[in-house]
């Protein structure tokens, strides 16, 4: 039978993975150290099929073990957050960039024989998405904005020729790359390190590029990560969910049941050595998901979006996936609607216990001066 090792699969993403994989009979090894921040102790949702390992992808010896035993690995451990990232840089590059390298040094220098190499990439490595000029038709790739233009509260990106505003559309995988925050940088790091490596070992390997996930165990308590996962946690506080800029940005968003399957078809595909992007292909305002998340949670007599009179530096404006790829390299569309997915995750939101930590994390990102005011 086929072993499949899974990093982080005590995680949200990485849990429901296992317990699709297991769903079709694959046998599934975790290895998870449990991170604090993520978990208070293990988790009640593990698995009763998957075998379990508390230990750090870091640890060559571990590693090297488990990775004897395995047909499959999928990478999904990583320290999440993208704020967070910019001042806890050296661990972020620890637990991703170099942890992932000893993971393919263990593959390149051990004789390990693997069938498949999954990696959990991220659309953060884009910074902006693809955008285009209504009045000349031409496709634009902007950088970040600049402070000066939040400052004055310029939030829509100008055409550099005319000054028109520009229109997002879909961002497709050949975008050039422009990661503007260590973890985005990391991102790149474990998805460009594992592609290269294992081609040049023949090992297939495919690049996950995930829009926003979100859905049941998502970490309420987490407040660097996922933004439907703190809103949820305000909410449920009684506390309105503060919104950067105007709330008119916009995202995609995918539900985590349709990223399992997605993963599992990267597994059992011919396709090798690509990335892909895995949303949904439509953008949703971050106002809209606020106001979703208030109406479902049943509070909208109580509680309205609180638009902040600041933004944060590194934010990018739209970005939303071209879904042909997946399409076509995986046979991966999504199945779970926009409206099922959210109401699946406010009903498991609703069984939880959710601290609210999201001024104690802004105040830090205030603090080493990554919030601006407009
Ligand atoms: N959630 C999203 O919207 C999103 C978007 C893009 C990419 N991703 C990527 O998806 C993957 C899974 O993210 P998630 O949202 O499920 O996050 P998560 O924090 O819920 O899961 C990550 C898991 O990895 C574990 N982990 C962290 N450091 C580890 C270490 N050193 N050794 C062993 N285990 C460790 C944690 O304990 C946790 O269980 C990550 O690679 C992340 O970068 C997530």
């Amino acid at each position: 039978m086929t072993n499949v090792l899974v990093t982080g699969g005590a995680g949200f993403i990485g849990s429901h993975i296992v317990d699709e994989l297991v769903s079709e009979g694959y046998d599934v090894t975790v290895v998870d150290n449990l991170t604090e921040q993520v978990h208070d102790g293990e988790p009640e949702y593990l698995s009763d099929e998957a075998e379990y390992v508390w230990g750090d992808v870091r640890d060559r010896e571990l590693m090297t073990e488990l990775l004897e035993d395995a047909d499959v690995l999928n990478h999904q451990a990583s320290a999440v957050g993208v704020g967070q990232s910019m001042y806890e840089i050296e661990k972020y590059v620890e637990v991703n960039t170099l942890a992932t390298a000893r993971i393919l040094d263990i593959i390149a220098n051990e004789n390990i024989d693997l069938e498949k190499v999954v990696v959990a990439s991220s659309m953060s490595i884009y910074g902006e998405g693809a955008y285009r000029c209504p009045d000349e038709n031409e496709l634009h790739y902007p950088p970040l904005r600049g402070e000066g233009q939040m400052k004055e509260g310029q939030w829509e990106h100008l055409c550099p020729e005319c000054g028109t505003e520009l229109e997002p559309i879909a961002t497709p995988e050949s975008k050039p790359r422009e990661s503007t925050s260590v973890y985005a940088i990391s991102k790149k790091d474990q998805e460009e390190l594992t592609l290269s490596v294992c081609r040049a070992y023949g090992i297939p390997a495919v690049a996950l590029r995930y829009f926003n996930i979100y859905g049941s165990r998502q970490s309420l308590d987490n407040p660097y990560t996922g933004v439907c996962a703190i809103f949820s946690s305000r909410i449920k506080n009684d506390n309105p969910p503060l919104i950067f800029e105007d709330g008119d940005q916009t995202r995609d968003f995918i539900h985590v049941s349709d990223v399992a399957r997605a993963n599992k078809l990267a597994m059992e595909s011919d396709a090798s050595n690509v990335a892909v992007n895995i949303g949904s292909g439509n953008p949703k305002t971050i106002r809209g998901i606020a106001q979703t998340l208030i109406e479902l949670y049943g509070k909208e007599d109580e509680l309205e979006p609180e638009i902040a009179d600041d933004f944060r530096q590194g934010d990018i404006r739209h970005c939303f996936a071209d879904t042909e790829l997946a399409a076509e390299e995986l046979g991966f569309e999504t199945e779970v609607s926009f409206e099922d997915g959210m109401r699946e995750l406010v009903k498991w939101g609703r069984k939880q216990d959710a601290e609210d930590r999201f001024k104690e994390a802004h105040a830090e990102l205030e603090e080493k001066g990554l919030v601006g005011e407009d």
